[in-house]
């Protein structure tokens, strides 16, 4: 059980509570700072990718992991039906104090309407959390989408996180999948029940997609190693 730290930081944003900003550690890197205003923000503070796939967004909308709403709240504005879902409570209490209209607790893999456009975003793949899930994930995703629907999502290939001062890359071929890492979260002194969060790769989330029978594109490149797939 997850004691919802990741919530609670957002409703203590949310309730001009903003003392300290969540810190995050993974396996294989140190600690880093996450603010809290990031996970607040609007179109005009989010990366291109994100702004992309807001713009590629139609029909009905199903947002994924939806944290505190922005995804969902920019698109409602443009006169959008979406949906949002998370599996954090203090995510979903937020996203409805900002306006989401529907936000529910649910887990991905226990969601069964049908949409045009399915969402993950800030790393959508890491919800699948490691590669042999993947598959379970995508056949999920496909059996949720209307006819000509698209699914949008960002991951990065993080080769760039094994790097040394030499430029020398340390992966070990023998280890698990090198996007696959243990996630540590601490909030306020409190540390969560560690996760695992998958990043992958573009070429290997093409691969998967082939296995599962869908189409995957690549859509545009970011600025750290990271893109965006649309998968139909
Ligand atoms: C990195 S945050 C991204 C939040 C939001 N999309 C954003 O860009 O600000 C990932 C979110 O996914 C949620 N999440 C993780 N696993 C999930 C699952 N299986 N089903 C639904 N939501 C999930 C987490 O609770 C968290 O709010």
């Amino acid at each position: 059980m997850t004691k919802d730290l990741f919530g609670k930081a957002l409703l203590d944003y949310h309730s001009g509570n903003y003392t300290a900003d969540i810190m995050t550690s993974t396996n294989i890197s140190e600690e880093d700072e996450l603010p809290l205003p990031y996970l607040f923000r609007d179109f005009n503070d989010m990366p291109k990718l994100e702004q992309k796939a807001l713009k590629l967004a139609k029909g009905t909308i199903l947002d994924v992991g939806c944290g505190s709403g922005s995804h969902s709240l920019y698109l409602q504005s443009k006169g959008f039906l979406v949906k949002a879902i998370d599996i954090s409570v203090g995510a979903i209490e937020v996203a409805r104090k900002r306006g989401v209209k529907h936000a529910e607790l649910k887990a991905f893999l226990d969601e069964t309407e049908t949409f045009d456009t399915i969402l993950l975003l800030m790393n959508g793949t890491g919800i699948f959390q490691e590669l042999s899930e993947v598959g379970k994930y995508l056949k999920h995703l496909k059996s949720l989408l209307n006819p000509g629907g698209q699914i949008l999502i960002d991951s990065s290939d993080i080769k760039y996180m094994y790097e040394d001062e030499d430029g020398g890359i340390w992966i070990d071929a023998h280890a698990n999948y090198h996007g696959e890492l243990d996630y540590y979260l601490s909030y306020k002194g409190e540390d969560e029940t560690p996760m695992k969060w998958l990043y992958l790769d573009f070429e290997t989330m093409n691969l998967a997609c082939e296995t599962a029978g869908l189409a995957c594109e690549k859509v545009m490149d970011g600025e750290n190693f990271d893109y965006l797939a649309k998968l139909s």
